[in-house]
């Protein structure tokens, strides 16, 4: 499914690098997609990574690759999407991640999405034959970026189409010790979203940062 390998928009950031490197320990081909390229390369080098990763600009990772992970800060999604759209092939299926959070002042607060979730948001500007599912929201970057650190939890993943879904239910299951839930069509975001909103509170309440989700009774 992965033959043409994972682009990581933003993968130069904290949630898309734990991502890019998870994703290259199970064999994939990454391509990290950032607005400075040179500067993602020397990021990179200094991971001390086992495998290889490319780093483009993000019109470039985003067309060479047919499942595009987007992992930038939801306020500049707009922006980037007109920056990688004409870059998209038919087919390929968006992997958002984005959460609608900003910390003004530093508290925490949740941007109101006329959409109602930054996933509908950003399916609202995405060509048709492009797809678009959401999966990688509540797992914490801190966890996703410490080496072989076992994430142990589930993850939701919602999507505009099974394909769009199948692809991002995959996606997850390449990370050891996370297990894909499928909660359906991509109206889901939005809960999904405010569950992230939920695992921040409970980690600035217990002064710990991995918070994270099981569902119970699903087999
Ligand atoms: N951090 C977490 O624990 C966590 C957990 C779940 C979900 N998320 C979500 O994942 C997304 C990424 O979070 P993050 O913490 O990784 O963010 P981040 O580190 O602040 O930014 C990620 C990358 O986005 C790119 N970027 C920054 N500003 C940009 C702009 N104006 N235009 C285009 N690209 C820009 C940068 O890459 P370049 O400079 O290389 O272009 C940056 O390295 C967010 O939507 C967040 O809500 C985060």
């Amino acid at each position: 499914m992965f033959a043409r390998g994972v682009a990581i928009l933003g993968g130069t950031g904290q949630q898309g690098r734990g991502l890019a490197q998870r994703f290259a320990a199970a064999g994939v081909a990454v391509t990290i997609g950032s607005r400075d390229p040179g500067r993602g390369r020397e990021a990179a080098a200094a991971w001390g990574l086992r495998q290889p990763i490319r780093v483009e600009s993000n019109a470039t990772a985003a067309g060479q690759s047919d499942t595009v992970v987007l992992a930038i800060p939801f306020g500049t999604a707009d922006a980037l999407l007109d920056d990688v759209r004409s870059s998209l092939r038919p087919g390929t299926v968006i992997v958002d991640v984005t959460v609608p959070v900003a910390f003004p002042g530093g508290k925490m607060t949740m941007i109101d999405v006329a959409e109602g979730s930054a996933s509908e948001h950003i399916r609202a500007r995405l060509p048709p034959e492009v797809g678009l599912a959401a999966a990688f929201k509540t797992i914490p970057a801190r966890l996703l970026g410490a080496g072989d650190a076992p994430l142990d939890c589930d993850e939701f993943v919602c999507g505009d189409t099974e394909e769009s879904r199948a692809r991002a239910v995959a996606l997850v299951g390449l990370l050891p010790g996370l297990r894909a839930v499928d909660v359906g069509t991509l109206a889901r975001a939005r809960h999904i979203e405010h569950l992230t909103a939920l695992a921040i509170a409970i980690n600035r309440r217990h002064k710990i940062h991995d918070a994270r989700f099981r569902i119970v009774g699903l087999t």
